[in-house]
C-alpha cells in the first residue's frame, strides 16, 4: 500500500471515530434526562405511565424500590432501564450489574429481555447470555453470587453503576450490602424490583416507610387493562388482565395474603406460603 493510501485510510478512520463521537454526543445530550423519549425513539417502544414513573424516579433519586403484583412488565423496563444507562454515558464511564435470587433467572428473564432490546434496536457492543460489552471491554453483566457475599461485586470501577435486583424478595441481606457498596456516589442507582410475597425479608425493610428509598407501588388495579390507559394493542395482551384478577379474587379470597401480593402489589402482614402451607 502506497503510503498516500495509508494517510487516507487513516484519515478515513479518523473522520469516522468522529463522526460517532459527535453522535454519542448529542444522544446523550438528548436521553439523558429524558428516558421516555429513549423508549420510543432510539428503541422504538411504547412504555407504560408506571414504567414511565419508574426510569423517571431514577433521574431523581438514588434507590428505588419497585414492589408490584405480577405481569406488569417490571423486569422488562428493568432491561429497558439498562440500556438507557449505558446508552446515555460516555464509553467507560458507566456499568450496569444485575442479579436475582437464581442464576437461571439472571439468564432467562432479564437477560433475555437486554438480548432482544439489543438486537432489536442495534445498540452498541456485543451481548452474550449475562454480559455486555463494548470494544472488548466489560460495560455489564449478571451474578447470582452466593447468598453470604458481602463482596460479592467487588472490583468494579466506574463513576456510574447501576445495580438491578430483580425478584427482590429471593435477595438475602448480604447481597443488597454489596450492592449498597458498589453506589456509594451520587452518580449511582439501585433499582429493586419484585412481586412482595414474603414479609420477612429486606425487600419489606427497603420498602417501608422512613426508609432513604424512594418507592413505587404498582397493583393490577394500576394498570392498562384495569384503569383503560390507552397503550398498543400488543402490549396490553402481554400485560395482566381484568380475567386474571377477578379469577383470582374468587380463587383465593380478596383478603388472602397471595391477593394482597400478587394482585395488589403489597406485602402482607402474613407469610402466604405459610398460610397455604
Ligand atoms: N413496554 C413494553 N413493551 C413491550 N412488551 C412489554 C412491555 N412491558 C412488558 N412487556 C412484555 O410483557 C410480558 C411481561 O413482562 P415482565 O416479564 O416484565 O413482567 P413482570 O412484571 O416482571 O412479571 P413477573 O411478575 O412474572 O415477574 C413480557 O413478555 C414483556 O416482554
Ligand atoms: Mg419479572
Amino acid at each position: 500500500m502506497t503510503l498516500d493510501r495509508l494517510t487516507t485510510l487513516r484519515e478515513l478512520h479518523r473522520l469516522k471515530a468522529e463522526r460517532e463521537r459527535q453522535a454519542a454526543q448529542v444522544r446523550i445530550q438528548r436521553y439523558r434526562t429524558d428516558p421516555t423519549a429513549w423508549i420510543n425513539e432510539r428503541i422504538n417502544e411504547f412504555a407504560w405511565s408506571k414504567q414511565r414513573e419508574i426510569m423517571a424516579s431514577l433521574l431523581d433519586h438514588r434507590r428505588v424500590a419497585v414492589r408490584s403484583c405480577h405481569g406488569v412488565g417490571k423486569s422488562h423496563i428493568a432491561s429497558r432501564v439498562a440500556g438507557w444507562w449505558l446508552d446515555v454515558h460516555e464509553p467507560g464511564e458507566a456499568f450496569v450489574v444485575t442479579t436475582a435470587p437464581t442464576f437461571p433467572q439472571v439468564r432467562a428473564i432479564l437477560w433475555r429481555y437486554i438480548r432482544q432490546m439489543h438486537k432489536r434496536a442495534g445498540l452498541i457492543g456485543k451481548v452474550n447470555q449475562t454480559e455486555w460489552s463494548v470494544d472488548g471491554e466489560l460495560v455489564a453483566f449478571g451474578r447470582k453470587p452466593a447468598d453470604h457475599d458481602e463482596a460479592a461485586f467487588q472490583g468494579i470501577h466506574a463513576r456510574r453503576v447501576l445495580v438491578i435486583i430483580d425478584e427482590a424478595c429471593g435477595i438475602p441481606e448480604q447481597l443488597w450490602i454489596a450492592a449498597d457498596a458498589l453506589t456509594t456516589n451520587d452518580g449511582c442507582r439501585i433499582l429493586a424490583i419484585g412481586n412482595p410475597d414474603n414479609p420477612s425479608t429486606h425487600f419489606k425493610q427497603v420498602s417501608e416507610r422512613g426508609t432513604n428509598w424512594h418507592k413505587i407501588r404498582i397493583s393490577a388495579f394500576d394498570s392498562p387493562n384495569l384503569t383503560g390507559e390507552q397503550v398498543p394493542p400488543e402490549l396490553a395482551e402481554m400485560l395482566i388482565s381484568r380475567g386474571w384478577v377477578e379469577e383470582k379474587a374468587e380463587e383465593w379470597g380478596t383478603d388472602n395474603p397471595i391477593y394482597v401480593s400478587k394482585v395488589l402489589g403489597e406485602f402482607p402482614t402474613q407469610d402466604p406460603f405459610a398460610v397455604v402451607r
